[in-house]
């Protein structure tokens, strides 16, 4: 959430900051704003709205050109979204600025002391406090770095904060806790920002910043560390960004949105990749927890938000069926409130494209001090969630610009196959022909999901007729439960449109009363192979809607025909085994939400009032 940009060096940094920006645009965008050294002062331009309300403030008052600067585009917490409450915010002088990503918890009690001492704030945010103590410690000691550590030791909350002082004029420094923040470190120069994405196109060297932790940037030198001052060289990590700036850009697409949709059988190949030896064995080596160590487990535990949630109960299925271990799915911003029990013998797996979500971040937390042991599946080389686990299985999608989830939703679900199948295989509760078999029909996987993307132009003419509807239902069983989860969460958060997903066997337990003449609602059909129970169920479920005058568009695979007299419109998918589903049936899902959203004339990349990296609770 938020986005910040900083850097130093010989280019503009208001070029720099504002090309960053743009590329984390998708992480907030209620406002944003620069600031820039020049000229012994300070100058800056800040805008409510998107960046290019922004671009415009700037071409109407250009600013003066300099070579450190910041900048923030925001996800708005404490104030709505105005241009006085857009970063960055300044000392009562104007000689700092800073930005800020997070929470400042204790801003209350420091406004308040501000005030006493006669400081006139004339923001509503939370990170105005930390500019007016910036300016204060620094007229004590003349030194950026050691003021910014002067004041997160006063601070409480997760934050990311970045400042420069037109005293300072070749300096930016910034802080971290709990929120993102990276180095990139380039020839004469160093960059800021909360994703390697805002400085790719510069430099793909990067410094990882620890907790708590200060970093000062020069165009030569970057020093870190903690919030006492120590050097922090033993615990930063230094990484090469495997993916070049053209992975963060739309490549001819629309939206981002369809191109990542378009990357999925790529990215689920990629996720695959190296995993599986010669023998069919997986080999997950970098799963650093011990085969007697996951031998002695006696229960998994998924936390997880929004679409990993999705993956989460998708996975719960495959543990359970492949390793006879019961496993629990929960919403990670609920799990540590309810007191659960975990102890040494619990796994639990924490599902993050970003790495950064503070809920999932918390829940993590809480298990480790419990005792449990935390794998995190995650799609983002270096992030905190990751840092804090005992292993990591990461996921292979490449960078996700789009808010709303799609190719890192598929490859989660790659992931936990693969933990599943692991656990299975190192327990010995699957015979290694039948991992053998499954792992053939993961391997041809992306080839089935890149067949449902060829077939895709019927869903997006029937969303376009379905603009003005204002309900859609999901329904599915079995794996496809999760699916219907995901694919009305998907609706909600692009159309704008009430969508709920339900157990289609729930249906008669309530949610029937909310059918009516002609609502779509889309069933997710399971394989009448092996399963038959559940399809032929469904089959009657799909009959008692329509009985009651529902639109049915139906999910169903190549050669059931069985379904296809109650569908009113019919989607096929290719042949899989039954708990491999999700993979090709969320395809059609998020290309009819994407169609919707383009039909109602909604941003597809950045929908309303969401932000892509959650980070705070
Ligand atoms: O980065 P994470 O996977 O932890 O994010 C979790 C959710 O915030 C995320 O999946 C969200 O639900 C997506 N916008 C859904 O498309």
């Amino acid at each position: 959430m938020c986005g910040i940009v900083g850097y130093v060096g010989a280019q503009s940094a208001l070029d720099v900051v504002l090309a960053g920006l743009k590329r984390l645009e998708y992480r907030g965008y209620d406002s944003a704003g620069v600031a820039v050294l020049a000229d012994g002062g300070l100058a800056t331009a800040k805008k409510a709205g998107k960046l290019v309300n922004l671009d415009k403030e700037l071409s109407a008052r250009p600013l003066p050109a300099g070579g450190t600067g910041i900048g923030h585009t925001r996800w708005a917490t404490h104030g709505g979204p105005t241009d006085v409450n857009a970063h960055p915010h300044l000392d009562g002088a104007g000689r700092v600025a800073v930005v800020h990503n997070g929470i400042i918890e204790n801003f209350a009690a420091l406004r308040a002391e501000l005030a006493e001492r006669g400081h006139e704030l004339v923001s509503e945010t939370d990170t105005e406090v930390v500019a007016h103590l910036l300016a204060e410690s620094f007229s004590s000691c003349a030194d950026l770095a050691e003021a910014m550590r002067l004041v997160c030791r006063r601070l409480e909350g997760a934050f990311t904060l970045v400042a420069v002082h037109a005293d300072e004029p070749d300096v930016v420094v910034g802080a971290r806790r709990n929120s993102p923040l990276v180095v990139g470190v380039g020839e004469g120069e160093a960059f800021l920002a909360s994703d390697v994405a805002a400085f790719i196109a510069h430099t793909r060297a990067a410094v990882e910043l620890g907790q708590d932790q200060v970093v000062e940037l020069r165009r030569d030198r970057i020093t870190v560390t903690g919030f006492d001052g120590r050097p922090a060289d033993g615990d930063v990590r230094a990484y090469h960004v495997d993916w070049d700036a053209s992975a963060a850009e739309k490549d001819g697409h629309d939206y981002f949105m369809l191109k990542e949709i378009a990357e999925q059988p790529k990215a689920v190949a990629d996720t695959l990749l190296g995993r599986i030896d010669a023998a069919g064995s997986l080999r997950l080596d970098e799963v650093r927890i011990s085969a007697s160590e996951l031998r002695e487990m006696d229960k998994v535990v998924i936390v997880a938000c929004g679409t990993a949630f999705h993956a989460g109960l998708i996975a719960k299925y495959a543990i359970e069926h492949w390793t006879r271990v019961p496993c629990e799915v929960e919403l990670a911003s609920e799990f540590r409130y309810r007191d659960p029990i975990l102890d040494p013998r619990t796994l639990v797996v924490a599902i993050s494209q970003s790495g950064e979500t503070m809920d999932t971040l918390m829940a993590l937390r809480h298990a480790r001090e419990q005792g449990a042991k935390v794998l995190a599946i995650c799609n983002t080389n270096g992030s905190t969630i990751p840092r804090e686990s005992d292993a990591v299985l990461y996921t292979h999608a490449g960078p996700e610009v789009a808010v709303a989830s799609t190719k890192a939703f598929l490859t989660q679900l790659v992931a936990c196959y693969l933990v599943a199948l692991y656990l299975g295989q190192v327990r010995g509760t699957q015979w290694g022909d039948e991992i053998q078999a499954v792992v053939r029909d993961l391997s041809r996987i992306a080839g089935a999901v890149e067949r449902v993307l060829h077939t895709m132009q019927p869903v997006r003419q029937l969303a376009r007729t379905l603009a003005q509807k204002d309900t859609v239902l999901f329904l599915g069983r079995h794996v496809g439960y999760p699916v219907a989860l995901e694919g009305a969460l998907k609706l909600k958060e692009l159309a704008y449109m009430h969508a709920e997903g339900f157990a289609a066997g729930e249906l008669k337990h309530g949610p029937i009363a909310l059918i009516e003449e002609d609502l779509p609602v889309v069933v997710v059909v399971p394989s009448p192979r092996g399963r038959s129970v559940l399809h032929d169920k469904i089959v009657s479920n799909i009959q008692e809607i329509r009985a009651r005058g529902a639109r049915t568009i139906v999910i169903a695979e190549e050669g059931d025909e069985a379904v296809a007299p109650y569908a009113d419109h019919l989607i096929r998918v290719p042949v899989t085994p039954t708990l491999l589903q999700p993979l090709v049936a969320t395809v059609p899902l998020q290309v009819f939400a994407c169609e919707l959203a383009t039909a109602r004339g909604n941003e597809v990349d950045q929908p309303r009032n969401l932000a892509k990296s959650v980070t705070v609770e």
